[in-house]
């Protein structure tokens, strides 16, 4: 078992209660990771409620939690850990009621020697999360507890606002804890100890030299069994107005005074106060060919699943610097990375024919996979006589450091900071409503779904986006490996 820095975890036993325990995110990671931090020494005790609709009992919940660790879990499942485990996994179906459930919380508790707390984890579509809080009030299980509340939050400004107004009738404030799990991810980290660790990267960091921005997240995946969240969310609601403008604030914030959770969120809120409403003309959505086949896919549907966006951040600093954002399912390449174009060189002595600038401008690169790598683009030199130039690079990859080590997950780390009270990493009322508010041109008149092919970059209309700018992906020579002389 790996040993736990002291005040990583929290001090108390917790009781996670989890709705929508049965579904896909409870099973790819929340019950990995709950299992994950209760066996390795991360919390002091715990027990997992898990409540869904599904009719099932406690020991239907523990096959289903046996059976997803051997799944998705990315570690193997120690058997005496499992069993130790498997004790501390209770289930109450959503029809047995809220005293039900108050049972259960007090069984969990009783079962410990000191105070507890309690999580509630509501990874719940939008449209269950209100009757989720309403049962948590009825059962009065809001003393000692605080609350996470899945993406995405609400389904347009109305519904925020209306959920953040319910919500705040029953939890305080500093209760919530609105999850973005990229905002968990190490690399989405690093892009802080990046700009505000170091001297030499803030300088540049603005309209003067940066020309443009690229957040680019496809992912080769389909619907795998989420056809109705699916559905009814579509790719902006389950990307972009969370993963990718949460992505796009820390790359585009001002330095926080300190780095603890209010400054954060102010610079961060600052990011998209400034930004401009999304406009339909600047948006390319797609849809798979085949997804209105799929099994609970309406055959009309207008369910994008695919979206690349043109913003605009109208600050002092990024004023004109327009930030492309897209992603979708089933596209050719899962990636996940920031690209920063630098503007060229205002005036070029290289001859015609050098390759001065034939290969794109030059970039910095983030990608944001599970060990952060970076790369610097140049044009320099080629080795031989005259002056030809190529496209170079410099690369760093975490993993030849050796200190990438065991890292939680991103799930794991955020429930974590959850646990403890730390609202860092997690997102406030403003700043959600704000993204919606900024969100209301494009979901009034969105553009129609134009299809793609499964295994494609997305409709063609996507490089007029972008034009005359390209975009990074697919990469024109791949990440070099540790070993490797090439460029
Ligand atoms: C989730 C979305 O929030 O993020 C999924 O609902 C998406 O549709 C996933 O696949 C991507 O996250 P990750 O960590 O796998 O890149």
């Amino acid at each position: 078992m790996a040993k736990v820095p002291s005040g990583v975890g929290p001090s108390h036993p917790q009781v996670v209660v989890l709705f929508g325990a049965t579904g896909d995110l409870a099973r790819r990671k929340l019950l990995p990771g709950l299992y994950h931090l209760a066996t390795s020494g991360f919390i002091p005790d715990c027990r997992v409620i898990g409540v869904s609709l599904d009719d099932i009992d406690a020991d239907g919940f523990r096959r289903l939690a046996r059976q997803s660790l051997g799944d998705f879990s990315s570690r193997s499942t120690d058997d005496a850990d499992w069993a130790a485990f498997a004790q501390r996994l209770d289930y109450v179906s959503l029809s047995a009621g809220p005293q039900a459930l108050k049972a259960a919380v007090d069984a969990a508790e009783a079962s410990f020697d000191t105070e507890s707390r309690r999580l509630h984890y509501l990874s719940v579509p939008p449209s269950a999360a209100l009757s989720a809080v309403r049962m948590l009030a009825e059962a009065r299980l809001v003393e000692r507890s605080r609350i996470v509340m899945e993406k995405p939050f609400g389904t347009d400004l109305a519904s925020a606002v209306e959920l953040n107004a319910r919500l705040h009738q029953v939890f305080a404030e500093d209760q919530i804890f609105r999850i973005d799990h990229f905002l968990g991810k190490e690399p989405a980290q690093n892009i802080l100890a990046f700009r505000f660790a170091n001297g030499l990267f803030e300088p540049i960091w603005n309209r003067n030299f940066i020309d443009h921005v690229q957040i680019d997240v496809p992912e080769t995946l389909g619907l795998a069994q989420r056809a109705t969240f699916y559905e009814q969310t579509g790719a902006y609601r389950d990307m972009v107005v969370t993963h990718l403008f949460q992505i796009l604030a820390f790359m585009a914030m001002e330095p926080p005074t300190a780095l603890e959770p209010q400054p954060i969120s102010e610079e961060k809120n600052k990011v998209f106060r400034s930004m401009l409403p999304i406009q339909p003309g600047d948006v390319v959505r797609g849809q798979y060919s085949g997804y209105r086949d799929e099994p609970g896919v309406d055959v009309q549907s207008e369910t994008e699943t695919f979206i690349a966006l043109k913003c605009f951040i109208d600050n002092w600093r990024w004023a004109g610097v327009p930030f492309f954002l897209r992603t979708g399912k089933k596209l050719a390449e899962g990636q996940r990375i920031i690209s920063i174009a630098f503007r060229e060189p205002p005036k070029s002595m290289f001859p015609p024919g050098s390759g001065v600038g034939a290969q794109g401008p030059d970039h910095l690169t983030f990608d944001l996979a599970d060990a952060s790598k970076m790369s610097l683009s140049f044009y320099g030199k080629r080795p031989g006589p005259g002056m030809r130039l190529d496209k170079l690079s410099l690369q760093f990859a975490m993993h030849d450091t050796g200190l990438a080590g065991e890292v939680l997950e991103a799930y794991e780390r955020l429930i974590l900071d959850a646990m403890r009270g730390d609202h860092t990493l997690f997102n406030t009322a403003e700043g959600i409503e704000r993204l919606w508010q900024v969100s209301v041109p494009l979901l009034e008149a969105p553009p129609p779904v134009r299809l793609y092919a499964p295994g494609s970059w997305g409709p063609k209309s996507v490089h007029q986006l972008i034009a005359p700018h390209a975009w990074r992906l697919p990469f024109e020579r791949s990440w070099r490996s540790p070993n490797s002389t090439g460029n």
